[in-house]
């Protein structure tokens, strides 16, 4: 029996968890979801954030085998790049293999058409998938519906579901983004409510919730299959649906959309210097 562990990092910018697990006999590492920090006022990027975990890393003397989103994040910039590029280049960054989806539709708002066939990630995961993670492995659950893209990750009992549920008082995520559908997030919910009550769940994201001020980032599918508020204490699809889509028209656009898109869709990779080497990112106007 392998034994794992884990790090939370939460940037309050965004309100986003990170993650470092490890498997403690190999000390073989997985990061997932890392931030890159930015300001959208001043246009400044910094690795703060990750370079926190790198510390961790070398403190746990861990070998980073993996970096690996749960999909392309619409308030908050990947530093999987970042994160790469300051362990030396090799890791592997992986994401959902119908990442291409996003790409095709994204790459057409932001005039990249090449963009479509997963690159520059090196690792699309098919549905499935699983990574050797020492003694213990990574299994790739797809589970689209906020967007088609989107992934979970169960480690050993620990399963990272990105932004397909939050906190059982917080809910569900919002499907109104090109390519998300209620349906299809209520059955990738129903998928993950087959795994154990006792499978530990991990949170991408938590707003604190009334009567909550503190931010968590950790509950169980058991937990969620009694108390999620959308979709707990076996809510029906049709119900949901209606719930979440009601919900949705309410919402606006998060702030940092237009820029977490453009650069998390290339895993993290900033767009290339002009001739005057600065990077820019693009303000499509008008198609929102
Ligand atoms: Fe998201």
């Amino acid at each position: 029996m392998s034994s794992l562990q884990f790090l939370s990092y939460f940037d309050k910018d965004s309100n986003t968890f990170s993650y470092l697990v490890w498997e403690s006999a190999s000390k073989a590492a997985v990061v997932i979801d890392p931030v890159l920090n930015f300001d959208p006022a001043s246009g400044r990027t910094s690795s703060a954030a990750v370079e926190r975990i790198i510390q961790d890393i070398q403190a746990q003397q861990l070998q980073l085998n993996y970096i690996l989103e749960t999909h392309v994040h619409a308030d908050h910039l990947s530093g999987a790049a970042a994160l790469k590029a300051l362990c030396g280049g090799t890791v592997p960054v992986g994401i959902g293999d119908q990442i291409c989806r996003v790409q095709q539709v994204f790459g057409a708002l932001f005039a990249l058409p090449t963009l479509a066939d997963g690159k520059p990630f090196d690792l699309l995961l098919p549905d499935d998938t699983i990574l050797p993670l020492g003694d213990a492995n990574i299994r790739v659950l797809h589970t689209p519906g906020h967007t088609p893209a989107c992934v979970s990750f169960l480690i050993g009992d620990l399963l990272f579901v990105g932004d397909t549920l939050f906190m059982p008082d917080y809910g569900t995520a919002r499907c109104d983004f090109p390519g998300g559908d209620a349906a299809t997030l209520y059955r990738s919910i129903q998928k993950l409510f087959a795994l154990p009550d006792s499978t530990r769940m991990l949170m991408c994201h938590d707003y604190g919730a009334p009567g909550r001020p503190d931010v968590a980032n950790e509950t169980s599918v058991g937990e969620q299959k009694s108390q999620n508020i959308h979709v707990g204490q076996g809510r029906m699809e049709a119900d949901f649906v209606t719930l979440r889509t009601t919900r949705d028209a309410t919402l606006s656009m998060p702030k940092l959309l237009l820029p977490s898109v453009q650069v998390n869709m290339q895993a993290g990779e900033l767009p290339t210097a002009e001739a005057n080497g600065i990077r820019y990112l693009k303000l499509p106007l008008n198609q929102f």
